[in-house]
């Protein structure tokens, strides 16, 4: 008997598991999917894990990025990180074992990547991981551990930039694993250009054309989980508002503690920007943020796909971190790592709005084609295992 699992797939088709679960993958898959459906010789699955559930933080973006909603939709929902872990495998594995894929592809480095690696590896399921070899060398940083997980148990590992390769061949990967692609945030990030040149962003926040302004966005747990650390951002904050105004959309875990320590908006947070002063408005979608990102004087962030949708964009960003796992924003880009600490923050934003790097243009292969080198290397490793049936 047939399982209500099971999909119908054309034969010989390469049947691929995609695993979402967080907003940065979503960003990531809709290229990669949308270049497997071009292909008869792929059967893509989408399985949505439910790590982000909110409208603003989910749904918000298979509608900007036009993805179709996703085949199954384990909603594991919020928890620590081992329930969040083991729920994503619990829920999936059934799953796998009906849909019987011949590849699972993960994308970044958040819990729901780590969780479907192990989960299809213990299957016996080729892992294909996007955006590997990514390191921070940081491993108090939850993503760290992911991505050395999960590209420890891939079988197909396609880096973004150079680092991501001399760091897997450090981890001793075998080369012929390793495929230097591009980069698929950038694919999506250009293939919806012509949409979020179109957003309506700036008039819902009243920004006038021409305004300078600076884009904010803090989620990090070593940044917002300490209250001494977050309210010593703010005060930071507080004082840049003075020179330029800044629209900060907030990510639900910081808003909960910005209001309970109330820390940041000395008067009623705002949601339209002020000529002096902080906006903090919800968390905005793909389109919407991309375009207000576009348009900004100055980023600062302690986000990793933002540093490289500033450096492709060429808008100045100041990375609130001690690390980047993504170095070549820094050597090819508009990034500087600067931590946390306020004074440093002042003086570094001031001095980059009064002198803006200059634009070095895109890091190697970030072009916009990465989703279909990456369909290539699927394909002929499907071919390989596979190879058609020469006709008798
Ligand atoms: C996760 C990723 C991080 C990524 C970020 C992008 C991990 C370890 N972290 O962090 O790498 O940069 O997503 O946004 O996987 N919440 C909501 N609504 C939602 C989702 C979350 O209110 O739709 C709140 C909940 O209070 C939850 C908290 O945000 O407990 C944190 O969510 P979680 O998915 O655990 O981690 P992020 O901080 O979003």
């Amino acid at each position: 008997m047939s399982s209500p699992f099971e999909p119908v797939v054309p034969s010989g088709a390469m049947r691929i598991v995609n695993i979402v679960g967080a907003r940065p993958n979503f960003v990531k898959i809709a290229p990669l999917v949308r270049a497997m459906k071009r292909r008869p010789e792929f059967a893509p699955t989408l399985i949505h894990t439910g790590q982000h559930y909110d409208q603003a933080m989910s749904q918000q973006f298979f509608q900007d990025l036009e993805i179709s909603p996703p085949d199954f939709n384990l909603q594991v929902g919020s928890g620590s990180h081992a329930l969040q872990t083991a729920q994503v495998m619990q829920r999936l594995d059934p799953i796998l074992d009906a849909v019987r894929p011949d590849m699972v592809l993960v994308v970044g480095d958040v819990n729901s990547t780590m969780a479907a690696a192990i989960t299809a590896v213990k299957r016996g399921i080729a892992v294909a991981h996007v955006e590997a070899g990514l390191r921070s060398f940081d491993r108090s940083m939850p993503e760290e551990i992911n991505r050395i997980v999960t590209d420890a148990v891939a079988d197909l590992l396609f880096v973004t930039e150079e680092s991501g390769r001399a760091n897997l061949m450090r981890e001793g990967v075998d080369p012929a694993r390793i495929h230097f692609v591009g980069n698929v945030m950038i694919d999506a990030l250009e293939g919806s250009r012509r949409h979020w040149e179109k957003s309506l962003i700036f008039k819902k926040l009243g920004v006038e054309p021409g305004t300078a302004y600076a884009v904010l966005t803090l989620h990090r747990p070593s940044n917002v989980d300490d209250p001494g650390v977050l309210a010593s951002f703010c005060e930071a904050f507080d004082t840049l508002a003075h020179h330029i105004p800044i629209v900060f959309p907030v990510h639900p875990r910081v808003r909960e503690r910005l209001t309970s320590q109330r820390c940041g908006p000395t008067t009623e947070p705002q949601d339209r920007l002020q000529s002096k002063g902080i906006a903090y408005v919800d968390p905005l979608g793909y389109l919407d943020f991309v375009a207000l990102v576009s348009r900004a004087s100055l980023v600062l962030t302690d986000s990793g796909g933002i540093q490289e949708e500033a450096t492709m964009l060429g808008v100045p960003c100041l990375t609130l971190r001690e690390t980047t796992e993504r170095p070549v924003t820094v050597s090819h880009g508009t990034n500087r790592i600067i931590g946390g600490d306020p004074a440093r923050i002042l003086e570094e934003a001031l001095h980059t709005l009064a002198h803006p790097p200059g634009h070095t243009g895109p890091p190697p292969l970030w072009d916009g084609h990465a989703a279909e080198r990456i369909v290539a290397v699927l394909e002929a490793h499907g071919r390989a295992k596979h190879p058609p049936r020469r006709p008798d």
